[in-house]
């Protein structure tokens, strides 16, 4: 087998395997988008697997770090079986690494093969369905903003009052350019922004669905960067009752649908998962934000053969307010590939990690794991009363 990076003139191969896997269409524009690679495996001179690695980034503490999104994995139906995707996998490792990307996220339809290769559930993506009524019992907001469409000059404000809020949600994209083109925003049905006194205090993108009866807006995004620029989004949308079946919300901002929506006891969301890998531990604990902690150590050990730059003894250092990675150290907490994921992304704390059976050691040596993420995730209740 032999692996290498596909160009454009490899189109019609991968385009065969994307067809055949995911019966999807070729798209107009090039086959990789912007900072994207493409890795393709060949047995006896015929394209047998294929892989693309997204070029993005995801917030963490507040500061952007690089990840390789990896999506379109697909491996031809006669050729299944035999460790092409594996294989694709373990050399994604290598592209992401040599080209700074030291964390990688995907949405696995096939947890077990990913998992595997030290991916892990590490987030969700979620929509919201929001009834008419319960919009209308949103609150008014207590300012009056006059909202107005959007123009093109708008976009780099629009795109801003994304970060604003973006970059205070850990695992959220960037969206910067070139990956993603702020100018499809203008062929959304609605785009509605409230200006502000510097810049934009908020704004709402939407597009009008067809359904079995009046149809439903599906709002892919929300912001508004305080309450009243929020409450006035919501109200906006409570002027199209008697038009519409429902909304649907894309959860951008979860404050939107927490603290301000009229979304009472039960209500339907429908989530995807993501997965997170780390790449390369020193380079991704680099690249995050961290909280101010007093100086502090924890030492690990590193399970990870599909990455063995980062496998071994390994000393997170807290130290004058910064966070780095060293070799070294005792291996008091023993982690797992899978366990770096999550704990970096802060959907798990460590007891989570070690009934998953993806880290090891003294409880009290983990400790500072968990606060370094300062993120305990989702707050769950399993008993009713
Ligand atoms: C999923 C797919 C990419 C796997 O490719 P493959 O070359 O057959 O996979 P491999 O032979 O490298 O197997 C990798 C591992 O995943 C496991 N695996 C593969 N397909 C699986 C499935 N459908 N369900 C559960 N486990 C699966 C294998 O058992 C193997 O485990 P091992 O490493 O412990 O032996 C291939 O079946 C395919 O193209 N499917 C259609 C497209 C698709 O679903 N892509 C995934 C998009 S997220």
């Amino acid at each position: 087998m032999r692996i290498r990076e596909f160009t454009e003139d490899d189109r019609d191969d991968v385009f065969r395997l994307r067809k055949v896997a995911f019966n999807g269409s070729p798209p107009d524009g090039p086959l990789l988008k912007a900072g994207s690679h493409g890795l393709l495996a060949e047995i006896d001179g015929r394209v047998a697997g294929v892989l693309t690695i997204g070029s993005f980034a995801q917030f963490y503490g507040g500061a952007a770090v690089p990840m390789g999104g990896i999506g379109g994995v697909a491996v031809d139906g006669s050729y299944r079986g035999r460790g092409i995707a594996n294989a694709l996998l373990d050399a994604s490792l290598h592209t992401m690494r040599e080209h700074g990307q030291p964390i990688s996220a995907l949405y696995p339809t096939v947890p077990t093969l990913y998992r595997r290769r030290g991916w892990e559930k590490a987030g969700v993506f979620e929509w919201v369905e929001l009834p008419m009524d319960r919009l209308l019992s949103v609150p008014r907001p207590s300012e009056r903003i006059d909202s107005r469409p959007v123009e093109k000059s708008d976009l780099p404000a629009l795109h801003e009052c994304y970060l604003e809020v973006a970059r205070t949600v850990d695992g959220m994209a960037d969206r910067r350019p070139p990956r993603i083109e702020l100018d499809k925003v203008l062929e959304l049905d609605v785009v509605t922004v409230l200006p502000g006194p510097h810049g934009l205090r908020g704004y709402l993108t939407a597009t009008r669905e067809p359904g079995e009866g009046l149809g439903r807006l599906k709002v892919q995004d929300l912001i508004g960067v305080d309450v009243d620029a929020q409450l006035t989004l919501l109200a906006s949308l409570a002027s199209w009752a008697g038009l519409l079946d429902a909304v649907d919300l894309r959860i951008t901002d979860p404050t939107t649908v927490n603290l301000l929506g009229g979304t009472p006891l039960r209500y339907s969301v429908r989530t995807s998962t993501w997965m997170q890998r780390v790449v390369d531990l020193p380079a991704a604990v680099s690249a995050r934000g961290w909280p101010r902690l007093a100086d502090a150590v924890v030492d690990l050990e590193v399970v990870d053969e599909h990455a063995p730059w980062h496998a071994g003894l390994q000393r997170i250092v807290v130290e004058d307010g910064a966070v780095r990675v060293e070799p070294g150290g005792t291996g008091a907490v023993r982690m797992h590939a899978r366990a770096l994921g999550p704990w970096f992304s802060g959907a798990h704390s460590t007891h989570v990690l070690r009934r998953g059976g993806v880290l090891e050691g003294d409880p009290a040596d983990a400790v500072l794991l968990d606060q370094l993420v300062a993120s305990p995730g989702t707050p769950r209740l399993a008993d009713f009363f």
